[in-house]
């Protein structure tokens, strides 16, 4: 296909989203947050009091789900994102969003997609693939500080706790676990600020071109 797409994937935390967001901006290109896919699916479960390990039901919603009217602000919520990591271990649920995501994948003139099987399962073919990561403390101390700054409380251990759990599940499941792609570059943001992180993956990106 003519389209140039940019696949990143990496644990909860790592600043993949930030680093996506900004490589859309920098060279023109319609961004997906594939999270969010898995967002809409748990909350439209969760607002109708549906059950979150029903199949049938959450995999009818991923096949009815609009890309167009992904609100981030409402997804957001952290019990969302614990709720997506559940639904986001059935099949038929992958099955349906990564149909969605791969179409997406095709808009001209370029795309970037992240999430946790960009580079693996739906973009296997993209020119360039990222693996960002960033050590467990060091992605907790961020979402802490995100959390104070928002003029929230929140609890240094209890966050570290929930990350670890997250990963856990993503990188345990049998249907698609977030590892790296064979042919990731990969990129540790334990001791990089945003920029730095920008600049290394714009390199990779302009050597692809
Ligand atoms: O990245 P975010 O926290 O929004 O993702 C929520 C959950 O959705 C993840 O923990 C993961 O279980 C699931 N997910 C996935 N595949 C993707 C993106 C997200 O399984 N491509």
């Amino acid at each position: 296909s003519k389209t140039f797409t940019i696949a990143i994937d990496g644990p909860a935390a790592s600043g993949k989203g930030t680093l996506a967001r900004r490589l859309a901006v920098h060279y023109g290109f319609h961004h997906l947050d594939t999270g969010l896919t898995y967002r809409a699916v748990a909350k439209a479960l969760l607002d109708q009091g549906l059950p979150l390990g029903d199949e049938a039901i959450a995999a009818g919603m991923a096949g009815n789900l609009d890309l167009k009217h992904l609100d981030r602000k409402a997804l957001s919520a952290h019990d969302v994102g614990e709720a997506a990591s559940k639904v986001a271990v059935m099949p038929s649920v992958r099955r349906a969003l990564v149909a969605a995501q791969r179409a997406f994948a095709e808009t001209p003139p370029g795309t970037v997609l992240d999430g946790r099987d960009i580079g693996t399962v739906v973009c296997p073919d993209a020119p360039v693939k990222l693996y960002v990561t960033a050590s467990a403390e060091a992605r907790a101390k961020r979402r802490y500080e995100e959390i104070l700054a928002g003029g929230g409380e929140a609890d240094f251990a209890e966050i570290l706790a929930d990350l670890s759990r997250r990963d856990a599940r993503d990188m345990g499941r049998t249907d698609s676990p977030l590892k790296p792609a064979e042919d990731a570059h990969l990129l540790d943001t334990t001791e990089m600020d945003i920029e730095a992180a920008f600049l290394a993956a714009k390199r990779l990106v302009d050597e692809a071109l």
